[in-house]
Order: C-alpha cells, then sequence, then structure tokens
C-alpha cells in the first residue's frame, strides 16, 4: 500500500458546510446526497508556500462538474477561497499538503435520487492532510491493465469529476489483487484511457503522446504538460494509443495532483524500455517545477 497514516492528520480540523470541526465530529448526515448516491463533485489539491497549485483551474473544474449534474446551490468563488484559507490557517498547514475539496448536493428530505429532495442546499467538505506527493517518484510504479473499462461520454462522462469512483476502485481492486501499484484502464474501445487515479503519457522518439480526453478526467497536469509542451516546441499529440505501443514505449509516466510527475516502470510484467533514461520525463519534471510558483494562487 502506498499510503500509511500519518500521526500529524490525528487532529486536523475539517471544514463541513459552514464551519471547522475537529477530525472526529466532521461529518456528513446519513441523508448527504454522498452517502445516497455518490450524489457529489471533487477536486484533488496541492499546497505550497506559495499558495494552491492551479487553484483556478481546479475551481473551474468543480463549477462545471457541479453545473453538468444540476446542481442548484453552488456556492461562489469567495466562500471557497475564504473556507480554504480558515481551514488552512487553523490547521497551520503551507506546505507538504493535500486538500481533499468535495461539494455535495447535500441532505436530501428522505432516502432517494430525485434531486428535488434535496431542500437543504448544498454541503462544502474541505479535508486538508499532511501528505507529501504519494508515489515514489525516484523509483516510480507499476501497474496492471485492469478488464474494467473506463467510462465514456455514453455511460458517465468523464469530463465530470465526481465521487461516483466505484469504475475506478474496482480497476484498483484489480491491481491490488496482481499486486501492481496501480491500475491502467482501457476505453471502450481498447485503447489506453488513464490509471485508476492519474493520468498516462508515453515517449517514443522524441515526441510525447496522450490518451484523447474522451475517456479520462481532463486533469489539471494533463493539462499544463500539454501546455509546457507547445510552449517548449516539444511535439506532443492526443491519440488513441494501444497497450502494445505502451509496451514498446521508450518512456511512459503518469500525471496528478497526488503524485505530481511519476515513471511507470512496468505495465503487465513487461519492464518499460525506458531506452532514454527518462530524458523526456526528467525535462518535463524541469519545466513543471520551475513553472510550480508562477501557478501558485496565495489566498488572501
Ligand atoms: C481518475 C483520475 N485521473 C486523473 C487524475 C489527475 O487529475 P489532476 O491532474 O487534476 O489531479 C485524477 C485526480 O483526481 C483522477 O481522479
Amino acid at each position: 500500500m502506498l499510503q500509511k497514516f500519518d500521526e500529524r492528520n490525528k487532529n486536523i480540523k475539517v471544514w463541513v458546510k459552514d464551519g471547522l470541526y475537529s477530525r472526529d465530529k466532521a461529518k456528513v448526515s446519513v441523508f448527504d446526497s454522498v452517502v445516497q448516491g455518490g450524489d457529489a463533485v471533487w477536486e484533488g489539491l496541492r499546497v505550497y508556500p506559495a499558495g494552491i497549485f492551479l487553484l483556478d483551474r481546479h475551481l473551474n473544474r468543480l463549477f462545471e462538474s457541479a453545473k453538468a449534474l444540476a446542481f442548484t446551490d453552488i456556492p461562489d468563488i469567495a466562500f471557497i477561497k475564504n473556507a480554504l484559507k480558515e481551514t488552512l490557517d487553523a490547521n497551520n498547514m503551507q506546505k507538504d499538503t493535500h486538500i481533499r475539496l468535495t461539494l455535495t448536493r447535500g441532505e436530501k428530505i428522505t432516502s432517494g435520487m430525485d434531486p428535488r429532495l434535496n431542500q437543504a442546499g448544498s454541503c462544502l467538505i474541505i479535508l486538508p492532510e499532511w501528505k507529501p506527493p504519494v508515489y515514489d517518484n525516484d523509483h516510480g510504479i507499476t501497474v496492471f491493465t485492469s478488464t474494467i473499462r473506463r467510462n465514456n461520454p455514453s455511460f458517465l462522462d468523464s469530463k465530470i469529476h465526481h465521487n461516483n469512483l466505484l469504475n475506478n476502485i474496482q480497476a484498483k481492486i484489480q491491481s491490488n489483487v496482481a499486486g501492481k501499484d496501480a491500475a491502467l484502464m482501457l476505453d471502450y474501445f481498447g485503447f489506453a484511457a488513464e490509471l485508476n487515479g492519474t493520468n498516462i503519457f508515453m515517449v517514443k522518439g522524441d515526441k510525447v503522446y496522450t490518451p484523447f480526453a474522451s475517456a479520462c478526467l481532463h486533469g489539471i497536469t494533463r493539462g499544463l504538460i500539454l501546455e509546457l509542451c507547445q510552449k517548449n516546441n516539444i511535439h506532443i499529440e492526443e491519440r488513441n494509443i494501444s497497450l502494445t505501443e505502451l509496451y514498446n514505449a521508450d518512456e511512459v509516466f503518469c500525471t496528478g495532483t497526488m503524485g505530481e510527475l511519476t515513471p511507470i516502470v512496468e505495465i503487465d510484467g513487461r519492464n518499460t524500455k525506458n531506452s532514454t533514461g527518462y530524458q523526456m520525463l526528467n525535462k518535463l519534471i524541469t519545466l513543471f517545477e520551475a513553472t510550480k510558483q508562477n501557478h501558485c494562487i496565495p489566498l488572501n
């Protein structure tokens, strides 16, 4: 297991709906929509001394997800930013912190699916934890291809960052059984979509490829890597990628708020070729680190 309990998180304070509660008192109702049907949207945020990384883009994705799910009570940016500031201040957290920001459709008057039963407003949850990047970026991770396919927009659009995570959790269970760090999920047609919690990239020669964002989450880190490649004249292309191409790629890596940029060293028992000594990945990590500060948004 990559994550362990961190003693520093024993007494954290968590924002729930309208105020801060200690970890043992931070709870939602059994009538809350997230309990009833995973009916919530969320973002993972990373805190650096200069602020929250790409906060504007994360909040934009949260708002778009909530709009797509027809949430009627979406708190405004000022409310969320103020709640984030109060939460980080109360925990004295300015670095090595990961925030799980969740917006549920709120409490229902009785159990059921119908959003008209939600008459108490939405519920914002800000869960901050001491959590340095989760993956071991020096040694990389191993992955196993799951038989569970990533949803495409015909079923549940991956452009909605929702809490109905069973699709990915089932894949993760399969990778656990296989003894690997993460699950590689294919799309409906059998092309690579993403890992169960991160986006995937491959390098062939001097070109970088990543799957279309039709079945994967349109990751914020993924988006930044696309931009960094474009700005630095690195050939980057979104396209269908088959497993055979991944097995024979020069470099394979994944991206996400939890782990930043992480090499994938093994796929389905094949060592990834890595004929380049991760030259491209290292170049991208350097570009990513150089731009990090500029993309941190302070909470004033
Ligand atoms: C399924 C999935 N893919 C990719 C990512 C990475 O996205 P981001 O770079 O926005 O953290 C996440 C993060 O929540 C995720 O849940």
